[in-house]
């Protein structure tokens, strides 16, 4: 841990205040470097007030991602406990992916506060303006094959979709493959790459993009964020534990137990099913009804003859 870790796990605990001479004797550092690190706390965002007398106490948080943030109180075996916080990055997928491959550890997260060259599905852009949404990869490295690891996905939207609801009480829902919708606008999105062999996933790094508070001005048409849908501000270091801790959870009973539980979540979440939807199939626009997703994720649409055509990827609009 960092000098200014160890400082903040310090002035967390204190119920008063902790003297500068007892935070340099628990650190053992000089009180100049004390009052240098407490200086640079305040550069980051915490609220921090000092008397001669009597010590610092601990005012104010900033909401940043932070590592330590988001670490601070977390109670999961795996996802978050090591975090990766840059102000800007192009995209975090890149970044997650250099670290997979540098063996970090399952559950590793990577965030930033603004992220230049956002990737969205299907060589589309994700517009991730600074320090309104959570942009964050996360590295898995679950026991399975290849093909069995397209549920994950499904998994992290229901995850996520259900830790929104839990949290901000704002009803959002799951339009196939994996958009979440506040009142018929995106409000988040997950974009999955993983490294693999024939037989053996080595990386997934899930990357997910969740407007929080941010302005519809610097957002593009059809989205929104959760502070439009509620009409206040969130606390994006709170639901952040809370979404981790539910995806964990979710993650590590679907790899015990099987997938069935995560469908039957996904199903009830789902603003896809039961409605005539529009697509594209093998360059033919078809009209027909949702009505299932299959094991693999797949949707099954009954088009007007009747037959069941299952989309694997792509995107379907509402008819
Ligand atoms: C989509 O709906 O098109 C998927 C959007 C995924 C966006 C997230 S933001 C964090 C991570 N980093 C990226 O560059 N993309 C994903």
């Amino acid at each position: 841990m960092s000098p200014q870790d160890q400082i903040m796990v310090l002035l967390r605990q204190a119920r008063e205040r902790i003297s500068g001479e007892a935070i340099s004797r628990r650190l053992g550092i000089s009180r100049a470097a004390v009052w240098k690190n407490i200086r640079e706390l305040r550069g980051q965002g915490y609220a921090i007030g000092a008397s001669t007398k009597l010590g610092y106490h601990l005012v104010g948080l900033p909401d940043k991602l932070y590592a330590r943030e988001i670490t601070a109180g977390l109670s999961t075996r795996c996802f978050g406990r090591a975090a990766y916080h840059f102000e800007t990055l192009a995209s975090t997928m890149p970044e997650a992916a250099r670290l997979a491959a540098d063996k970090a550890a399952e559950g590793t997260v990577v965030v930033a506060e603004q992220q230049t060259k956002g990737k969205g599905r299907m060589g589309r852009e994700w517009v991730s303006p600074s320090s309104g949404g959570i942009y964050l990869s996360l590295i898995l490295r679950p026991p399975l094959p290849p093909r069995d690891a397209a549920p994950l996905t499904l998994l992290t939207a229901v995850s996520w979709c259900a830790a929104v609801n839990r949290h901000t009480g704002i009803a959002a829902g799951i339009k196939w493959p994996n958009d979440i919708l506040c009142r018929g606008k995106k409000v988040a999105g997950i974009l999955t790459e993983m490294s693999a062999d024939m037989d053996r996933v080595h990386s997934l790094i899930i990357g997910v993009g969740l407007n929080v508070n941010t302005d519809l001005a610097n957002l593009p048409p059809g989205a929104t964020a959760l502070s439009v849908a509620a009409g206040k501000n969130f606390s994006r270091v709170e639901l952040l534990k809370e979404i981790l801790t539910l995806w964990e959870q979710n993650y590590f009973t679907a790899l015990q137990t099987g997938w069935k539980s995560i469908f039957n979540r996904w199903r009830q979440l789902s603003v896809t099913l039961g409605r005539q939807v529009q697509f594209e199939d093998q360059g033919k626009r078809l009209k027909g009804e949702a009505v299932d997703i299959d094991s693999d994720g797949g949707l099954l649409i009954r088009i007007r003859t009747g037959k069941l055509i299952k989309k694997m990827s792509g995107d379907v609009s509402a008819a």
